[in-house]
């Protein structure tokens, strides 16, 4: 079976030669065809071009049935790549956004046994199915808004069995979704109670038992670590990475949200495929992500809910460096996963031009979480993993209507879902 879409006012983030990320001054740079087809086989895109070059005997060649779609005065894109999100969890926390309100910290939400420790009681008492089901209908959710994979992460659990519970949730939803999930470990999230004042011997324990069982059971993709003020230190963060590196687990880290923590060095350090929230960001922790195989991933969604300093995105980008943009989906500094918002926030509060927000949200935030072979843009040979807007004018539409979903119909593996 193909599917045909004819009359595409603008098809974007088109590649002709698959490109691993996307850096610098290129960012703000967008291939886009106007008046354009994309042609579906199966599950990959076979082919795309302008309108005017549509051949039609090749589009019959192999098949009897071709599905035409018009998609007069629409835009086609990438499905969205959500590379760094916690959408297990039992429980919503919107006491303490009422506290926030109110005027109390993060960290202090955190040492009144709120926060990440919060939803670790509940995910403790929370049976598999009741996490899977919940889970489930914030994918359908983010995939109605036009996400097509999506990174998740554990670490509500914070003893072996409830970590591994999550996982097993998490591999459960790759399996019975259609959305391409990867999975990583975050045992060291935060300290759980029964450990309090003893942070060395919970990071033994992740290193000992927790990380040896997630590997056992083949559970994760791979390893994070908070490595933050009043969260976990470099030598934790490092211990640890490196001990998730010995069972193949590649780093994903939290860093620099709460400081100049040394977590994108340690990051860096140990290869991390990505280092996300970087609200703080100098020429030191520049220095060492030019040139590193690390993805720097913002989390505009968290620092808009966290009223947090905003990370110098403008100083990365004209540094060279690529950026992603994520939504971070949690209960506790993201209740959303919409990352049409994310784009919008990237434009209004990081000066970001709509080109960037979308080469963040799909190609390089495909590679934040090592499925930009697969992912992020439209190439022969992709997997097809697209959204179709409603009637816009153009691009721009997208980020400025922050507020309208725009979208039309989602294809994920060449399907409507
Ligand atoms: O990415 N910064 C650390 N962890 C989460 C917060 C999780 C929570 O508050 O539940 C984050 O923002
Ligand atoms: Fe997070």
């Amino acid at each position: 079976m193909k599917t045909l879409i004819i009359n595409i006012k603008q098809l974007v983030q088109v590649e002709e030669e698959p490109r691993k990320w996307v850096t610098g001054a290129d960012m703000a740079k967008l291939g886009i065809i106007d008046d354009a087809y994309l042609l579906i086989n199966e599950d990959k895109i076979e082919a795309f071009g302008k309108m005017s070059e549509l051949n039609q005997d090749a589009i019959y060649e192999g098949t009897d049935t071709v599905k035409e779609i018009d998609a007069k005065g629409r835009l086609v894109l990438p499905a969205y790549c959500d590379s760094h999100t916690h959408i297990v969890y039992a429980g919503s926390r919107e006491i303490e956004y009422i506290d926030k309100i109110k005027g109390l910290s993060y960290e202090e939400i955190a040492q009144r046994g709120g926060g990440i420790l919060n939803s670790a009681e509940r995910i403790r008492k929370a049976s598999e199915e009741e996490l899977f089901d919940s889970a489930y209908a914030r994918l359908q959710e983010i995939a109605s808004l036009g996400t097509g994979a999506v990174e998740i992460k554990s670490g509500y659990g914070l003893d072996t069995a409830s970590e591994l519970k999550m996982l097993r949730v998490i591999k459960r939803l790759s399996e019975e979704t259609p959305l391409t999930i990867k999975s990583t470990f975050l045992g060291a999230h935060a300290v759980p109670v029964e450990y309090k004042g003893r942070q060395t011997e919970y990071v033994d324990l992740i290193i000992n038992e927790m990380i040896p069982a997630v590997a056992a059971e083949d559970l994760a993709d791979y390893i994070d670590v908070f490595c933050d003020k009043g969260f976990f230190t470099v030598e934790d963060t490092d211990r640890m990475l490196n001990a998730g590196m010995k069972y193949g687990l590649r780093a994903k880290i939290h860093a620099n949200e709460l400081d100049y923590s040394g977590g994108i060095q340690v990051g860096v350090k140990y290869n991390a495929l990505s280092v996300d929230h970087l609200e703080y960001v100098g020429d030191e922790e520049i220095a060492a992500l030019k040139g590193s195989e690390t993805m720097p991933t913002v989390l505009p969604g968290a620092a808009f809910f966290l009223n947090m300093p905003y990370s110098p995105v403008r100083k990365m980008i004209n540094a060279g460096l690529p950026v992603a943009l994520a939504s971070d989906f949690n209960p506790g500094s993201s209740p959303s996963g919409n990352m049409k918002f994310v784009m919008s926030l990237g434009c209004v509060n990081y000066k970001m031009l709509p080109e960037e927000v979308i080469n963040a949200t799909t190609i390089n935030s495909a590679y934040a979480m090592g499925v930009e072979e697969e992912l992020g843009s439209i190439a022969v040979g992709k997997k097809a993993n697209f959204y179709i807007t409603t009637p816009i004018t153009g691009i721009e539409y997208l980020p400025y209507a922050y507020g309208t979903d725009l979208v039309e119909a989602v294809f994920l593996n060449g399907e409507q879902i």
